[in-house]
């Protein structure tokens, strides 16, 4: 059978990687694809940096666009990242000439996976983007076709390796986000401007991905509620424990009725859940389905092997003939359900105060909690040295999010209550 022939454009980690994993399983791919997969053109911003691969068998273009014409490639495999510029022009370009388009590039697919999905459906050509939700762990296919008997009403995860390292590190070693956070710049877990990865934009990516695929809508990046990680401080991971719990950066996904609801945000998960367990990079995805029940997938969610590992699952699919909508339905039948907002959001919350210990500061925080309708489930004081600044935990009854930010705003107005509060959500699974 002919061979499929493959542009790769991108050649960082990822793509490196993906050239590696070509050559390397050559004839292992080959019985498993049922054709040969063979690597014609590639494509980077510097033609000369040396990579630690020989590229040299490979026609080089300067401009990645121009795969998107060349006749004698039949599949883009596009790695070079960002939701716009070339990347974009890229994928619409070679799906619109009938070319097949995997990427592991999460920001293009939430921004305009929806449009591309279109595209490809209209020039028979396929997209599938397995590398860019949970590296290496293959979840979209789990969710597309493992999964595909059941209604899927609810998907989470950790799906960011660098805050779940954060997160382990300060718990593990009682050090502050800005102290963890400088390491892991330096030992290159984490990226010099970290913007995407700790304010949570990363895993809203990825969540976007997921939750179209698991209730067959558009993918809505914009409808996700996102707070990432900065706020957490180590006081607060050990009062988690104290309550039992652990704090994990989630993404969750749900269908309620004819609405869903995506957010992206610091939890307090139960110190048995499963998704607690999940320590340092690694990332877990958890699926909820009518029939299955509940899965759980955990693996290494980046690195260039396994990120590579998932691009070439998708790639094998294609040399194969195997066809799936990206979103598991056809794009033009996806619907545009409406997001719930944040304020309709219900459920449990920690709440932290740092207050000057004085008499009659808990009596006005019960009052302000009376006033809006919102129950104490426990609270916590560490210290009772009268006018020293104490923090002073608290434990909120299901209640609607609207009602405990009205709660905590009188809080937080009150003489003596010193410092922003901290709100993290608690979820039960
Ligand atoms: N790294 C991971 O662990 C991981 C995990 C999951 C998904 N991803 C996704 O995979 C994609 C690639 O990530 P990466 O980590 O491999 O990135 P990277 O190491 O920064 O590599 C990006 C590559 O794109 C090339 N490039 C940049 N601008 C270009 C342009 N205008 N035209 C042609 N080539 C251009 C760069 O060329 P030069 O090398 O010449 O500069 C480089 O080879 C991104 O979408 C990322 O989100 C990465």
């Amino acid at each position: 059978m002919n061979a499929l022939r493959i542009g790769i454009a991108g050649l960082g980690t990822v793509g490196v990687s993906t050239v590696q994993v070509i050559e390397q399983h050559k004839e292992l791919l080959a019985k498993r694809a049922g054709r040969p997969i063979k690597i014609v053109a590639v494509s980077a911003r510097s033609r000369t940096l040396d990579r630690g691969i020989d590229i040299s068998s490979y026609r080089w273009c300067d401009d990645s666009a121009e795969m998107a014409d060349a006749d004698d490639i039949d599949l883009v495999i596009e790695l070079i990242g960002g939701s716009d510029g070339i990347a974009k022009v890229l994928a619409e370009k070679a799906l619109a000439a009938g070319k097949h388009i995997v990427t592991a590039n999460k920001a293009l697919i939430a921004h305009h996976g929806t449009a591309l999905a279109e595209i490809a459906e209209k020039s028979g050509a396929a997209i599938y983007c397995e590398a860019a939700v949970a590296g290496g762990i293959p979840i979209l296919k789990a969710l597309r076709e493992g999964l595909a008997g059941n209604q899927i009403s609810r998907v989470y995860g950790i799906l960011n390796g660098t805050c779940n390292y954060i997160l382990t590190e300060m718990r593990d070693t009682g050090r502050t986000f800005d102290d963890v956070l400088l390491e892991a710049q330096k030992l290159g877990y984490a990226e010099a401007d970290p913007t995407f990865d700790v304010d949570g934009i990363d895993t809203a990516h990825k969540l976007a991905i997921l939750s179209a695929i698991s209730f067959g809508t558009k993918v809505d990046f914009e409808g996700i509620y996102v707070e990432g990680i900065r706020e957490i401080a180590p006081i607060d991971i050990e009062f988690a424990e104290e309550l039992g719990f652990g704090i994990k950066l989630l993404g969750i996904a749900s269908k309620n009725g004819d609405e869903i609801e995506q957010r992206v945000h610091a939890c307090m998960v139960p110190i048995d859940a499963p998704i607690n367990h999940v320590e340092g990079s690694f990332n877990a995805v958890v699926a909820d389905g009518d029939f299955v029940v509940s899965v759980l997938h955990e693996g290494r969610g980046a690195g260039g092997g396994p990120t590579a590992s998932a691009v070439i699952a998708d790639v094998i699919d294609i040399a194969r003939g195997h066809r799936v909508p990206l979103f598991g339905i056809p794009a033009t039948e996806l619907e545009a359900v409406p997001t719930r907002g944040m304020n309709h959001h219900k459920g449990a919350y920690y709440v932290r105060f740092n207050v000057v210990d004085e008499s009659g500061v808990l009596a006005d925080i019960a009052r302000a909690l009376t006033d809006h309708k919102v129950s104490m489930e426990s609270v916590l004081q560490r210290s009772r040295d009268p006018n020293q600044i104490v923090p002073v935990v608290m434990t909120l009854h299901e209640t609607e999010e609207a009602a405990m930010r009205r709660a905590v705003d009188q809080i937080s107005k009150i003489g003596a209550v010193v410092e922003p509060p901290v709100v993290i959500r608690i979820e039960e699974f």
